[in-house]
């Protein structure tokens, strides 16, 4: 029942059968149900991806009846969805395929009665006892839910081919090295790799997806990916918003955490990758675990150097006046905590050898926006360098979010006798062209995951592979508080020792 076509080939869109299943949510009352995933099952119910035989549960600890949680889904979905308004036909038949169950986690009788009532909806729904178990809870709660679905009869043997239960885990997975490792290991003794679907949201996002196809279906730019031609490579996760009503998960995690070890480790591994010997998950992710594999370890000269980190004070963000990072709700008055790193990498291998890698991500930055930006060498100087405006070197921006697409900056003459030279862009909008908003990366997750796909989320090794490059920037950050936070203003482009570190190699960062 194992898939073997991957999304990203045209066979795979095509040929790929869904099974029939359950979907049981743990933390089915929580923000990210109500935001993300209550409407991503209704948009792959209304696209007609779920499998026919289909039914979800909402597991969380509060009293509800089915009908109660059914209302606040239709109140979430009504809220948060792509799709709006609802359509109120699809949905008269979609909610009676949505139940609850109230348990705390750690209690094995919830755990006896959810195993029955499954069988009850298997018959119900001819779900063939097959589960999607998502977990949207706090990591310290993943050890001990996995723990009791098993005891309980509700994961199978991986080798089972008559059934199958799969677990989607939210991040974040771990804290550093160590606490990945650990809850690795607790993990593992109940769930099979095979059954393990670690999330990181920015893999189902289209435009990733679409740096695969970009790279390895067009020659020209292949043939262009190395260092011969690129002179660096610049992420960037710029958000405009600051940490709202998380400063509790915010003051425990910073900004590394939240977003430079997943996603912009899962960006760098997609774009200095080399081609899979195929399609499969494992192709795919054998050569993302190389290049981070291949990420030169930091030193501490390079936490002093190369590594910058920062915290927003008080400032204005589109005219507004914003409060600073200590200043926010359940955060301490001196928080060490950094909503701000920039950072210089470099891969040693054949194709990256000498080519940096500035990463820079940052909360309550002038603008949201997540691209990545292939910066290529000078073109040589002896026709038109020496104009009075000189030629820009090409950079090939890839936006994820927001106006997902491609641009070119390429250099062109502009009409007329004098013939100056100017950069233009050349651009490639996914919703212009397509017509369409590409669907939420969480619809995507689940609809992979149902299909039994994992290459779309991230192997144990890839996760531990990232923390084993991360972990010392904390542990050197731990040992050296910060002594000038807050050091940039809500609206900026974070500290102006950033801009610093990239001008100490004779480089800028791009304006987005
Ligand atoms: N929110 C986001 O934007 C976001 C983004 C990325 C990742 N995540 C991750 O997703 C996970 C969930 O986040 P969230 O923001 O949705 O959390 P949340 O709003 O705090 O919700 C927690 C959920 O877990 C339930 N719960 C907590 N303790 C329980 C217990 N002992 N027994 C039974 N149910 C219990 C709660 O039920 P009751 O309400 O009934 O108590 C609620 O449904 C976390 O790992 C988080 O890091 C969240």
């Amino acid at each position: 029942m194992q898939s073997n076509n991957h999304p990203l080939s045209e066979e795979g869109h095509t040929t790929r059968n869904i099974d029939p299943c359950i979907l049981v949510i743990f933390g089915a009352t929580g923000d990210l149900t109500s935001r993300k995933l209550a409407p991503a099952l209704y948009n792959l119910g209304k696209d007609g991806l779920l499998p026919p035989n289909f039914a979800c549960v909402g597991f969380a600890r509060r009293e509800k009846t089915h009908e109660e949680f059914r209302q606040d889904v239709k109140k979430d979905i009504s809220t948060f969805s792509r799709i709006k308004p609802i359509d109120e036909g699809f949905w008269q038949n979609f909610h009676e395929q949505i139940f609850y169950h109230q348990s705390e986690f750690d209690d094995d009788a919830g755990y006896v009665r959810l195993a029955s009532f499954l069988k009850q909806l298997d018959s119900q729904f001819a779900t063939r006892a097959n589960r999607v178990f998502y977990l949207s809870v706090q990591p310290k709660y993943f050890p001990m839910i996995i723990e009791k679905l098993k005891k309980h009869g509700m994961i199978y043997d991986p080798h089972d081919h008559t059934k199958w239960s799969r677990v989607i885990i939210e991040k974040p997975f771990g804290h550093d090295l160590a606490s990945a490792a650990a809850l690795q290991a607790q993990i593992s003794e109940n769930l099979d790799e095979s059954q393990t679907y670690r999330i990181d949201h920015y893999l189902g996002k289209e435009t990733v997806q679409n740096l695969l196809v970009f790279r390895f279906a067009n020659s020209i730019f292949e043939s262009l990916w190395n260092y011969k031609h690129i002179d660096h490579v610049q992420i960037t996760v710029a958000e405009e918003i600051g940490i709202g009503s998380r400063g509790n998960f915010f003051e425990e995690e910073g900004l590394l955490r939240d977003i430079v070890q997943n996603h912009m480790m899962q960006l760098l591994s997609h774009v200095a990758m080399e081609p899979p010997v195929n399609l499969s998950a494992s192709g795919i992710r054998d050569e993302k675990v190389k290049v981070l594999q291949s990420v030169r370890p930091l030193t501490e000269a390079d936490f002093k150097e190369w590594v910058v980190r920062g915290q927003y004070g008080p400032g204005f963000i589109n005219g507004q006046s914003a409060a600073g990072y200590r200043q926010e709700k359940d955060v301490h008055k001196d928080s060490p905590i950094e909503t701000f790193l920039a950072m210089r990498l470099f891969i040693d291998n054949w194709r990256w050898a000498g080519v940096p890698f500035y990463l820079r991500g940052g909360k309550r930055l002038p603008k949201r926006g997540t691209e990545i930006a292939i910066i290529f060498k000078d073109a040589p100087g002896v026709l038109f360098q020496q104009r009075e405006h000189p030629n820009l070197p090409n950079v090939l921006a890839m936006r994820i979010q927001p106006d997902e697409g491609i641009a070119m900056r390429i250099n062109c003459k502009v009409p007329g006798p004098s013939s100056p030279i100017q950069p233009v862009k050349m651009d490639f909008r996914y919703g212009s062209y397509f017509g369409q908003t590409p669907p939420e990366a969480y619809e995507r997750l689940i609809w992979e995951c149902i299909l039994g796909d994992s290459t779309l989320f991230a192997r144990s090794d890839e996760v531990s592979e990232s923390w084993s490059i991360l972990t010392p920037v904390l542990e050197y950050w731990a040992a050296h508080p910060p002594k000038h936070f807050p050091n940039y203003p809500c609206g900026s482009w974070g500290p102006k020792e950033a801009d610093e570190m990239i001008a100490k190699d004779g480089r800028s960062w791009r304006i987005l």
